[in-house]
């Protein structure tokens, strides 16, 4: 229990190498996770979110170009292609790439030189990349607004799309009228549902362990055929 309690997987603590020893298996994860910990620049939390949106959106969406906005240090796009080798490319895209975006790159392309020249890391506003149908669109911890703008998006394209929001804004998030039963961020998650439903797709809802985010809630979609 205590052990648990310092190592949260919720901190923002940056991995070190101090913490390879908490990643001794063969497993695909503890293998990212040490190579992670050699770079030593990525917040704790980051690899456990990444980890969970990749994998769990890798169970339903295969291939596709994957597009990761609002994406920090562009793990999850990494992530994704490594989880599937069957999508060619990625993009990386965000606002205020960290300056430490192309050291997780560099390293992940070290420990497996198959991803080299496939992740695009892109400086740019979500609003500047083009998206098309084949696409799969992720976006871990977009706040507020963001991800209902990059779910429009994602349905302009009619594109597959993993959101895990964060932020909800109370006072102008769309609550669909829920908010007298739900609480507001959760009203707001039902409506981006809902509103998905609404333009043809089809709505997959889970949620990542609450100890690694209590921004826990994985709406993915994709869109009906015809
Ligand atoms: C909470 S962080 C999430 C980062 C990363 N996806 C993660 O899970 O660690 C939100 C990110 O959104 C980016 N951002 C904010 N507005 C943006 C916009 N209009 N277009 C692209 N990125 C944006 C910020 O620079 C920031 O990196």
């Amino acid at each position: 229990m205590l052990g648990a309690l310092v190592f949260s997987h919720a901190s923002r603590a940056i991995l070190t190498r101090h913490d390879l020893q908490r990643f001794p298996a063969d497993s695909l994860f503890d293998r990212i996770a040490r190579v992670l910990c050699e770079a030593e620049c990525l917040p704790r939390k980051e690899l456990f979110e990444s980890w969970e949106l990749a994998r769990r959106t890798r169970r339903r969406f295969r291939g596709g170009r994957i597009v990761d906005l609002a994406c920090g240090h562009g793990l999850v796009a990494h992530l994704m292609l490594l989880l599937d080798d069957t999508s060619e490319v990625a993009i990386a895209a965000d606002a205020r790439l960290p300056a430490s975006a192309p050291q997780v790159a560099e390293a992940l392309v070290r420990a497996w030189p198959r991803l080299g020249q496939r992740v695009e890391l892109r400086s740019a506003r979500i609003q500047d990349v083009a998206l098309a149908p084949a696409d799969v669109v992720v976006a871990a911890h977009a706040c507020g607004a963001l991800t209902d703008e990059i779910i429009t998006r994602a349905i302009d394209a009619r594109a597959r799309l993993a959101v895990l929001p964060c932020c909800h804004d109370k006072a102008r998030g769309d609550a669909g009228g829920l908010e007298g039963w739900l609480d507001p961020a959760l009203a707001i998650d039902a409506t981006r549902a809902a509103r998905l439903r609404a333009h043809g797709y089809r709505v997959y809802t889970q949620t990542i362990s609450r100890e690694i985010s209590p921004k826990n809630r994985l709406l993915l979609a994709e869109p009906l055929q015809g």
